[in-house]
C-alpha cells in the first residue's frame, strides 16, 4: 500500500486503470452539516470512479451496512472501500451516529471482524479548542481496524478553529491519490476536485409570476417559526461593563431535561438583507421555486441552494432573512463567484482571487478572510460585482447554521419554556471602528424591545452526557464562568423543586465573573444559598476594585481540602461549563493538583482519578 501519510504531495505518475473500483460506501456523522457536506464532495468524485457508490448518515445506513459487509467474500482480498466523515460533540457521536457508535463498540467487545475485505479512511471534523477534539472520529478509526478493516490512509483531521475547508481539501486530494494508486482508475488532474466551473450544475429555479397561485402561497408564511421569545432582558449592568448578556425565555414544543440545549435559528438584520440584495442587484421580492436540486453537483453543498426544499415556492427576502449566513466569513464558493464576475473587466485580478480561494490554499485564504470579514466587506472591496443571478447567489452563499445554547431552566419549574443566558458576541474590525455582532446573540440583542418575537428553535438532548446526579446525597460541585452558569441555573431550579437542600445535599457553585456588573443571576444565586439549595457559593472576581484578580481555578486550589473530601471521600461529581480553550483546561489542571497536593495521588494518576468524577459541557 502506498503510504502518503504526512505529506500532501500528489504522486506525479499514477497507475493506469487496471480494474474497476470496488463498491464505495461513504458515511457521515454530522450535526451542523459540515461533515455531510464533505461526504457529499467525496461522493461526487467517487461516482466518477466506481459504479456502486452509497452515501448516507452512519445511523441511517447501519442496517444496510451490515448486509453489504456480509456480501463480500472472505478471501483476503479488498472488496470494498469505506470512507467516514464525522464530527464529535463534546466527545460524543453526532445525533445521526449514536447507533453506529453502539454497534462498533459491541462488535469490538465481541471480537467480531465484519470489516474483513474493507479498506477504510476516516476524516474527523472538530474544533481544537475542545479537549474532546477528534475523540469520536479517532474511536471510529481505531475500531474499524479492530473490526478487521484495513486503513488505507491515516485519519485526516479538520479544525474549525482554523481553516477546516483547507484541511479537508488536502485530505480529499490525498484520499483519491491513494485510491487511484492502489485500485487504478483515471488520473487526477489539477483542478479535478474543484467544481467552480459548474457552479450552477444541480440547481435550477423557476421564477413565479404574481398571476401564479404559488406567488401568494410563497408570501403567506413568514418563516418556519415554531417558538416565541416571551422574555428578553439584559442581565449585566451594561452601562458600566460595556458588555451584554441576554436573559431569554423561549417557548418549547417538545420536553427537555436539565443539561439539554436549545438550538436557535436567528433571523438576519433586515438592513443587512437590504444591503446585500441592493449591492448584488437582486430583487428581494423575487418569488421563485427551486425545481431541481442535486446536492452532490452543487459546488458547495453547504450553500443555501442545497438546503432549500424542492418545489416549495419562496421569496429571496425570506431566504435572506431566515436561511442565509450573511455574517460568516466569505467562503471559497462566494470568492470564486466574485472572481468569475470580475473576470471580464480585470482578468488578472480575477485570477489572483481564484488562486487565493483554491481548495488547498490555506494561509492566503485565511489572510483574505481576516481582511474581508463578511459578504458585505467583500462587496465593498469589489464594488464592480453588481449583477449576480439569483441561482448563482443561492449556490455560492452558505446556509445559516443554527446556534446551540445550554438551557438555564428546569422543566419542573418551566415546562413550557426554556430559559437561556446568552453573552452578546461583539468585536471590532481591525483598522476601523465597525462593530460585528454574533449572528444569534446579535439577533437576541436586536430583538430586545420586540414583544413576543417569533423564532425557530428546537430542544436538543445532551443524551445524558450532562445530567445532574439523581441521588441527593451525591455532592455536586459546579464550576463555571460567565454564561457557563446557564446549565447550572437549570440544575439548581431542579434541585430546589425536588427538595434537595442542605444539610442532606452538598451543592457547591464556583462561579467566575469580572465584578458585580457582570455577576449574572446574583439575586437568584443568593436566594438559592439562603434556602440551602446551594450549600457553598464561591465567587471568583477577576476585576473587582480592591480585590486581587481571581479565577475559578484559584478558588479550586483555595478550597482544595473541601473539594478533595467531597469528590474523593463522598463520591461527589465536578461539573464544568464554559469556554473550552482557557478555562476548562485550567480547571482540570487545578482539580488534578488538588488530588496530588491534598490527596497525595501520584502525579501520573491524577488524570485517571479525575476522569470518573468529572463531567463537562464546553464550547469554543
Ligand atoms: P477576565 O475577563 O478578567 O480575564 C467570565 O468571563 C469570567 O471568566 C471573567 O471573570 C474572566 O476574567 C474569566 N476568565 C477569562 N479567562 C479565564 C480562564 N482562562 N480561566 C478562568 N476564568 C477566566
Amino acid at each position: 500500500l502506498a503510504d502518503l501519510t504526512g505529506t500532501t504531495e500528489i504522486p506525479a505518475q499514477v497507475a493506469p486503470q487496471t480494474s474497476p473500483l470496488p463498491p464505495i460506501t461513504i458515511l457521515y456523522g454530522s450535526n451542523t452539516g459540515t461533515a455531510s457536506d464533505y461526504a457529499g464532495t467525496i461522493a461526487a468524485k467517487a461516482r466518477t470512479l466506481s459504479g456502486d457508490v452509497v452515501i448516507s448518515s452512519l445511523d441511517d445506513f447501519l442496517p444496510k451496512l451490515k448486509t453489504r459487509l456480509s456480501s463480500f467474500p472472505d478471501d483476503g482480498k479488498i472488496h470494498h472501500l469505506l470512507m467516514v466523515v464525522t464530527a464529535t460533540y463534546n466527545g460524543t457521536p453526532p445525533d445521526n451516529a449514536g447507533a453506529f457508535d453502539k454497534w462498533i463498540t459491541e462488535q469490538v467487545a465481541a471480537k467480531a471482524l465484519p470489516l474483513k475485505g474493507t479498506d477504510f479512511a476516516v476524516f474527523g471534523c472538530g474544533n481544537k479548542q475542545w479537549r474532546t477534539y477528534q475523540m469520536f472520529p479517532a474511536k471510529v478509526d481505531t475500531h474499524l481496524e479492530k473490526l478487521g478493516g484495513r486503513r488505507f490512509l491515516a485519519a485526516g483531521a479538520g479544525d474549525a478553529n482554523d481553516d477546516i475547508d483547507g484541511d479537508f481539501n488536502q485530505f480529499l486530494r490525498l484520499l483519491y491519490s491513494v485510491v487511484i494508486l492502489n485500485f487504478g482508475g483515471q488520473s487526477l488532474n489539477a483542478g479535478d476536485l474543484e467544481k467552480e466551473s459548474d457552479l450552477l450544475d444541480g440547481f435550477t429555479l423557476k421564477s413565479v409570476p404574481p398571476s401564479d397561485p404559488m406567488w401568494s402561497a410563497a408570501r403567506e408564511t413568514e418563516g418556519n417559526f415554531n417558538a416565541t421569545i416571551l422574555v428578553n432582558r439584559e442581565l449585566q449592568n451594561s452601562a458600566k461593563s460595556g458588555r451584554s448578556t441576554r436573559h431569554l425565555e423561549i417557548t418549547v414544543d417538545s420536553p427537555y431535561l436539565p443539561g439539554d440545549h436549545l438550538e436557535v435559528f436567528p433571523s438576519n438584520d433586515p438592513e443587512i438583507v437590504e444591503s446585500v440584495a441592493q449591492g448584488l442587484g437582486l430583487a428581494l421580492d423575487a418569488t421563485f421555486v427551486p425545481t431541481e436540486m442535486d446536492a452532490d453537483k452543487i459546488s458547495s453543498t453547504r450553500s443555501i441552494a442545497a438546503s432549500l426544499p424542492v418545489n416549495v415556492p419562496t421569496t429571496l427576502r425570506k431566504v435572506l432573512l431566515h436561511r442565509a449566513d450573511l455574517l460568516g466569513p466569505p467562503t471559497r464558493s462566494i470568492v470564486t463567484l466574485f472572481a468569475k464576475k470580475i473576470a471580464a473587466k480585470d482578468a488578472s485580478a480575477a485570477e489572483a482571487l481564484k488562486a487565493l480561494a483554491a481548495p488547498d490554499a490555506k494561509k492566503s485564504f485565511e489572510e483574505f478572510q481576516k481582511k474581508h470579514r463578511t459578504l458585505l466587506d467583500l462587496m465593498a472591496a469589489y464594488p464592480s460585482v453588481k449583477e449576480v443571478s439569483l441561482a448563482e447567489f443561492l449556490c455560492a452563499v452558505s446556509a445559516m447554521t443554527p446556534r446551540r445554547y445550554s438551557i438555564a431552566s428546569s422543566p419542573l419549574v418551566h415546562a413550557d419554556r426554556a430559559t437561556l443566558a446568552v453573552g452578546v458576541v461583539q468585536d471590532v474590525f481591525p483598522g476601523s471602528s465597525k462593530a460585528y455582532f454574533g449572528q444569534c446573540s446579535g439577533f437576541f440583542k436586536r430583538m430586545g424591545a420586540v414583544k413576543e418575537c417569533k423564532v425557530e428553535a428546537y430542544v436538543k438532548s445532551c443524551k445524558d452526557s450532562f445530567r445532574p446526579p439523581v441521588d441527593p446525597k451525591t455532592p455536586l460541585i459546579m464550576i463555571c464562568a460567565g454564561t457557563g452558569l446557564s446549565p447550572f441555573m437549570g440544575f439548581l431550579q431542579d434541585r430546589k423543586a425536588k427538595g434537595f437542600v442542605n444539610p442532606n445535599s452538598e451543592t457547591h457553585l464556583i462561579f467566575g465573573c469580572r465584578n458585580d456588573d457582570d455577576f449574572i443571576y446574583k439575586q437568584e444565586l443568593e436566594a438559592f444559598a439562603a434556602e440551602g439549595v446551594i450549600s457553598g457559593l464561591h465567587v471568583a472576581f477577576s476585576r473587582k476594585d480592591g480585590h486581587a484578580k481571581k479565577y475559578v481555578q484559584h478558588v479550586i486550589i483555595d478550597e482544595g481540602v473541601l473539594l478533595w473530601k467531597l469528590l474523593n471521600d463522598q463520591g461527589g461529581l465536578a461539573y464544568v461549563c464554559g469556554a473550552a480553550g482557557g478555562m476548562a483546561k485550567d480547571v482540570r489542571r487545578a482539580l488534578e493538583r488538588v488530588a496530588t497536593m491534598i490527596g497525595g495521588v501520584p502525579e501520573e494518576s491524577a488524570g485517571e482519578w479525575l476522569e470518573s468524577r468529572y463531567v463537562e459541557d464546553v464550547w469554543g
